[in-house]
């Protein structure tokens, strides 16, 4: 695992959105795995920057988010869909066509996933997988266990990330209880994952991530048996592998 350690939040964002940016420019049909949450925001508004300064052409990208509320419909301000349009998709040149988010809104979800699955395997598999962590160690909404799935699934969240993600939510009795995600097989089988974390809370997630044992206790240790992961983190998050 590489580790870069930056300054600054706003760094982060800025060489994040440079590996994609690369990936982008180098690869003829990208294929991006994408994440939600506060971390990847900066990241986003870069590219989108990037976009209008013409350093970058979405036309022939394709996307796969990591995963999605359960009951959300796509409309709804807290849903990845509307995260997701607001931004990156609605201020670039990307295919509507070309977008994929798991979605578990008023449809079969176990055949949504497959076909969610199959998708990622028609478009050649991730090139590009960019990820958060959970304060629990949690990837996309693969949650601490006895066992994680390997492929798109729905899943119940922790009490631990219903409280963490309650802070978008007016109350913690709003958060949705189960998501669908995409599984952790499926994560480790992009060829090159970029894991962001910024912030003082981020900082044991980091730790356990990095180092020691590897366990489905703490689903980001897995990272450590893939062969192209970066890790990039500002100082806070760095604060307890840098000792
Ligand atoms: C959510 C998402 C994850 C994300 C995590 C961290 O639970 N499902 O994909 O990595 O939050 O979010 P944040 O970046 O807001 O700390």
């Amino acid at each position: 695992m590489e580790i870069v350690v930056v300054e600054s939040y706003r760094e982060l964002s800025a060489r994040a959105a440079a590996v994609v940016g690369d990936e982008i420019k180098k690869n003829r049909r990208p294929v991006l795995g994408l994440a939600t949450g506060s971390t990847p925001e900066g990241m986003y508004a870069q590219l989108v920057r990037m976009f209008n300064d013409e350093e970058v052409d979405f036309s022939n990208v394709t996307t796969f988010n990591l995963d999605e509320y359960a009951g959300l419909h796509p409309e709804h301000p807290q849903s990845y869909h509307y995260y997701m349009r607001q931004h990156l998709f609605d201020h670039i040149n990307i295919k509507k066509e070309n977008i994929h988010i798991p979605q578990c809104y008023n449809q079969d979800v176990s055949e949504f996933c497959r076909e969610y699955d199959r998708s990622v395997i028609a478009a050649g598999g991730v090139d590009l997988q960019i990820l958060g962590i959970g304060g629990n160690g949690h990837i996309g909404f693969n949650e601490p266990g006895r066992y994680l799935n390997c492929l798109t699934h729905l899943t119940d969240l922790t009490e631990d990330t219903i409280k963490d993600n309650s802070r978008f939510f007016n109350s913690p009795d709003e958060v949705p209880r189960q998501a669908v995600t995409m599984g952790m097989g499926s994560i480790m089988h992009a060829a090159k994952i970029l894991l962001l974390a910024s912030g003082n809370s981020k900082a044991r997630a980091i730790k356990h991530a990095v180092g020691g044992t590897i366990t489905t206790d703490f689903p980001a240790s897995l990272l450590q048996l893939h062969r192209d992961v970066t890790l990039l983190v500002d100082r806070e998050a760095a604060a307890l592998i840098e000792k």
